[in-house]
């Protein structure tokens, strides 16, 4: 059965929709944490690295496979490699991995709303850290704060969804993230300006070769595709709705170059503030939840300006969380037969059971823990350094191996009307260099 699908309206719709999706609270919340437990520079150097070499080939190939096919991540490994049944499989992982990070996620977008109300009611004005710090783990083991903010934001997200793509997602993320961008330059000149700033700006770019350790690779790569939105099917899903006269390099050019942008300025912002406030770079979510607040206050109208950034921060999360649960919702509606509106109820609701989960299992002393980890953790664990891994080293090998050359070179070139010259090279990566280099870093976390 052969389905008209919706295509984004423009170029500069699908350029917004999908760096939408990649920008959000992995770069504000996750990659400053991460980067303060890896040693700041050396995470910095290896990331921006990956990003290049895994990152952009990686993006490409889900962009191709998801145009190629025209269907969601399931069909699509079924449709281009049809009889050979175990390929469907990262699609499936997709499925599920998208909808375990929804889970996560939304606990830290909890947060943020939470966050966004404190700031609309000016709270913070005049609290000193111990008072924000102490606040934010108040809401750590708060039992019905959290999951109101959490359930706002599963409502929010299904609602746009059920809205459609075109309508829904490009209207949304077109304005809104430029002015992050503004707000963010604006933070950065004032956190550099803190009294102690420079020794956050050389813990963060100053690049300590000895650090870089097989857990500083792992997670790098991990922070790398979670920030790009790759291996969970994401992109391959928004693929399947670009329309073939769109240069796709030059798509995933734009979508990494404004997602690392907003990272690296997140780390400017947060870590010089940080160093000055005597927050350690590896305190994790304080790194955010209360370096930020702490630097509004210290800011002419910084009223206005923390508002207005958890705002966006929360839309910026939005446009990310409505395109992870695309990913269930196109499969059940595909594969599964249901109707938009239906898969995306289902969906939003075992998010959200899982979301509280996943928020509960943060109080002190919570019974909510497996391995060792609670719930909140072993999520973020087993997605970023497992399942986005793997399932973006197998979406490279799928597209260098399996996939018939002729048809990766029609998509990449739009059928020998655009960037000829590069093609080969690009093949070349894809086929050989980014499944060796993530295959290597995979294996340095098994040894250790
Ligand atoms: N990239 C988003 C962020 O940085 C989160 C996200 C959206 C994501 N879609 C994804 C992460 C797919 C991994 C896979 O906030």
């Amino acid at each position: 059965m052969s389905s008209i699908k919706e295509s984004f309206g423009s170029k500069f719709g699908i350029i917004a929709a999908a760096a939408g999706s990649a920008i959000g609270l992995g770069n504000i919340y996750r990659f400053p944490c991460e980067a303060g437990a890896n040693g700041g520079g050396a995470f910095f150097i290896v990331y921006l690295t990956i990003v290049l070499l895994m990152g952009l080939p990686l993006m490409l190939s889900e962009f191709i496979i998801g145009r190629r096919s025209g269907k969601n991540p399931v069909g699509a490994f079924q449709a281009l490699a049809p009889g050979s049944k175990g390929w469907g499989i990262i699609g499936y992982l997709g499925v599920i991995g998208s909808f375990l990070i929804m889970a996560f996620y939304c606990t830290v977008a909890g947060w943020t709303i939470d966050a966004l109300g404190k700031s609309i009611i000016n709270y913070y004005h005049g609290l000193d850290k111990n008072a924000i710090l102490g606040d934010f783990n108040n809401l750590m083991n708060e039992s019905w704060q959290p999951i109101l903010s959490e359930g706002i934001f599963v409502f929010l997200t299904a609602f746009i969804i059920i809205k459609g793509v075109t309508k829904g997602i490009e209207k949304y993320s077109k304005i809104l993230m430029p002015i992050l961008l503004g707000i963010l330059i604006i933070l950065g000149i004032k956190s550099l300006t803190l009294e102690g700033a420079s020794e956050g700006i050389s813990f963060f770019l100053k690049p300590d070769f000895s650090k870089i350790t097989g857990k500083v690779l792992i997670s790098a790569l991990g922070q790398a595709f979670f920030s790009l939105s790759l291996g969970m099917g994401c992109l391959i899903t928004y693929g399947s709705y670009i329309a073939k006269n769109d240069n796709l390099t030059s798509t995933a050019f734009a979508v990494c170059i404004s997602d690392t942008l907003i990272a690296v300025l997140a780390g400017i912002v947060i870590f010089p503030a940080a160093f000055s406030f005597g927050i350690r770079p590896e305190a994790g979510n304080e790194l955010a939840f209360v370096t930020l607040p702490m630097l509004f206050d210290q800011m002419t109208g910084g009223y206005f300006f923390c508002l207005i950034f958890f705002l966006l921060l929360t839309i910026a999360a939005l446009t990310s969380s409505i395109s992870l649960m695309e990913v269930p919702v196109l499969f059940l509606t595909e594969q599964m037969h249901l109707s938009r509106k239906k898969a995306t109820i289902y969906s939003a609701i075992g998010v959200f059971v899982l979301c509280v989960l996943s928020s509960e299992s943060l109080h002190d002393g919570t019974p909510l823990k497996l391995f060792g980890l609670n719930i909140f953790s072993l999520l973020d664990t087993l997605t970023s350094k497992f399942l986005l891994t793997i399932c973006g080293l197998t979406t490279v090998i799928f597209v260098g191996w399996k996939l018939k050359k002729e048809h990766f070179y029609d998509e990449y070139t739009n059928s020998g009307t655009v960037n000829m010259g590069l093609r080969k090279i690009i093949y070349f990566i894809i086929k050989f260099l980014a499944p060796v280099a993530i295959t290597v870093i995979l294996i340095t976390q098994f040894i250790k």
